[in-house]
């Protein structure tokens, strides 16, 4: 009996000691035109064996559908909340109530919420410090809204911050200290992450401090094996998130909180709208990423101690998230808009093949072009026009589009528009200059997409309805002739 117990015990360990190796999640954001229906999402996570998932908000429809799947989740509140939940405690009780409360009421089926992400980088330089005042007091609120509700047990408060919270002006990790004009929050957010067990959140971006010019190479940022080293002190650093996650610990050190746990909120790389955004370079990044989150080596600095989670950023691409940081942030899925993979990495079970969102319905086969037979003299504006509405961020430098020549180009723009319009016969007007085709347009790498086919955005249903409705009609009137018989 004993040693039957014993090795209960000891493959009881192993196996957690793998979830711990897996502690991969991913983000899923859903700042698209047309978002991949969110049960297709779950089913999409499920076959990748995907176990954690970081939203930004709280959308009960994504909520639901996460509903009895196994996933732990990160909810989030947006930024512009942050000000009504730090001013009122009854706004901060009736997010907990709507967006918690009731997928844990659900008798174990429920939403397996894990923590509330209480803004999304809220410290952010270019927010010129907009959010910061109004931080803490939510968090605050939302705990004692958390109490209030019996779930701060279950669920924990953070804030996830970009790594432009801390700085290191000599690049050496052993001088890293949080940004000045930060100083009282965080140590008022670090105050209250530490009382309460609780992780700091850090997005991490090579990828970003490379696009800055941040003094360092492609292959610092791409965990290349024959990437010049950086020394530090008796310190090696072969890597550039390494450097990042390093400056951090000692930052938290510097305040005080040596032994806090990190987790690694966003993590990615782009592979379109910018040079050295490319699938290619997604995939080394990716891999050099997870081998070495897989092998547990931790940092110079916390060896043996990776990050406790890193939620890769981002799941699929989203088509109208904000470009002002560049035209690549409509490019982070590991997978397209659509669910399909871009490349092939292991996040966390061995399979290096991702699978496929399966069954994703289309709109028809169906693109709007520019008609070349036309005088073209006014297509700049009209393309100008369906760029500051679509997504054209292909077409920039670096970008898969950026080789198709003039009038491609102007194609491109106008099957944009035209799909972000669920292909209305009018969004492919352009004073007399666009032209619906069926046939695919696409060249090389450069794809023209047709868009999902969403419940929200649909001209079929509506002919659906308009049928039904006929059909009842006739057969009330049907039966009423019968009754007058
Ligand atoms: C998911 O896990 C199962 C069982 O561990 C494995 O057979 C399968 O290949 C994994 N799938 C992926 C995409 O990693
Ligand atoms: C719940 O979350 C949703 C989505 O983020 C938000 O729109 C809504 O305002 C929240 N409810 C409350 C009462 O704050
Ligand atoms: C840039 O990086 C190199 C190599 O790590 C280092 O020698 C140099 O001092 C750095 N320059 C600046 C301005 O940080
Ligand atoms: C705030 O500044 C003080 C004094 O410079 C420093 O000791 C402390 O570590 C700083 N706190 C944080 C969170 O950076
Ligand atoms: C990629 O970035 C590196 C470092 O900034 C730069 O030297 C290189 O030219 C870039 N690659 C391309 C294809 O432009
Ligand atoms: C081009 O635009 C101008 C100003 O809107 C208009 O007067 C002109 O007729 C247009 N030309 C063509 C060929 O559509
Ligand atoms: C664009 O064309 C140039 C020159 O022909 C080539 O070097 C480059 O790789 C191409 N870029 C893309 C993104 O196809
Ligand atoms: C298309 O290409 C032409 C010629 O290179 C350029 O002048 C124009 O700005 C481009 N338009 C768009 C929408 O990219």
């Amino acid at each position: 009996m004993a040693p039957r117990l014993f090795l209960v015990l000891v493959l009881f360990a192993v196996s957690s000691l793998e979830l711990g190796v897996q502690g991969i999640g991913v983000n899923w954001g859903t700042s698209a035109s047309h978002p991949l229906p969110p049960p297709k999402v779950v089913e999409l996570l499920k076959s990748n064996n995907v176990s954690k998932v970081k939203l930004f908000d709280a959308d009960p429809l994504v909520l639901e559908s996460l509903s009895g799947s196994g996933i732990n989740v990160i909810a989030g509140i947006p930024n512009s909340m942050l000000k009504s939940l730090s001013s009122s405690k009854k706004a901060a009780e009736s997010w907990v109530h709507d967006n918690l409360t009731r997928y844990f009421s659900n008798g174990g089926a429920g939403v397996q919420i894990e923590y509330i992400a209480v803004g999304d980088e809220p410290f952010l330089q270019s927010y010129g410090g907009q959010f910061q005042p109004f931080v803490i007091g939510a968090m605050t609120n939302i705990q004692i809204a958390l109490i209030g509700a019996k779930l701060e047990n279950k669920v924990k408060v953070v804030v996830p911050c970009n790594s432009d919270a801390y700085l290191s002006e000599s690049g050496l990790p052993s001088k890293g200290h949080f940004r000045p004009d930060l100083n009282k929050t965080m140590t008022q957010l670090l105050t209250f992450l530490s009382k309460n067990r609780s992780p700091f959140f850090v997005n991490i971006s090579p990828f970003v401090s490379l696009h800055q010019n941040k003094n360092i190479s492609l292959d610092f940022a791409l965990f290349e094996e024959g990437a010049h080293a950086r020394k530090d002190n008796h310190k090696e650093y072969k890597n550039s998130f390494d450097v990042s996650f390093d400056t951090l610990a000692t930052a938290l050190s510097q305040a005080g909180f040596s032994n806090m746990d990190i987790v690694v909120g966003q993590i990615g790389w782009p592979t379109d709208g910018a040079i050295n955004a490319s699938s290619s370079i997604a995939e080394t990044f990716m891999k050099g990423l997870l081998d070495h989150l897989h092998g547990k080596v931790g940092t110079p600095l916390r060896p043996q101690k990776p990050p406790m989670e890193t939620y890769i950023f981002s799941l699929l691409d989203e088509d109208q998230r904000s470009i002002t940081a560049g035209n690549f942030e409509r490019h982070w899925g590991v997978f397209t808009f659509d669910g399909q993979a871009k490349y092939h990495i292991d996040l966390g079970q061995g399979s290096r093949n991702l699978v496929n969102a399966q069954g994703v319905e289309y709109l028809p086969s169906r693109w709007c072009v520019v008609n070349n037979n036309k005088d073209m003299s006014n297509v700049t504006a009209s393309s100008l026009q369906a760029c500051a509405v679509a997504d054209c961020t292909a077409l920039s430098p670096g970008g898969s589009c950026f080789n198709i020549s003039w009038p491609g180009n102007i194609s491109y723009a106008f099957n944009s528009y035209y799909q972000q319009h669920d292909q209305s016969a009018d969004s492919c007007d352009f004073g007399g200059l666009g032209l619906i085709t069926t046939v695919d347009p696409s060249v090389g790498s450069c794809r023209f997409a047709v868009e999902i086919l969403t419940s929200i955005s649909t001209s079929l249903p509506s002919t659906i309805l308009i049928r039904t409705a006929l059909l009842t009609a006739l057969y009330i009137s049907l039966w009423l002739v019968e009754f007058a018989w």
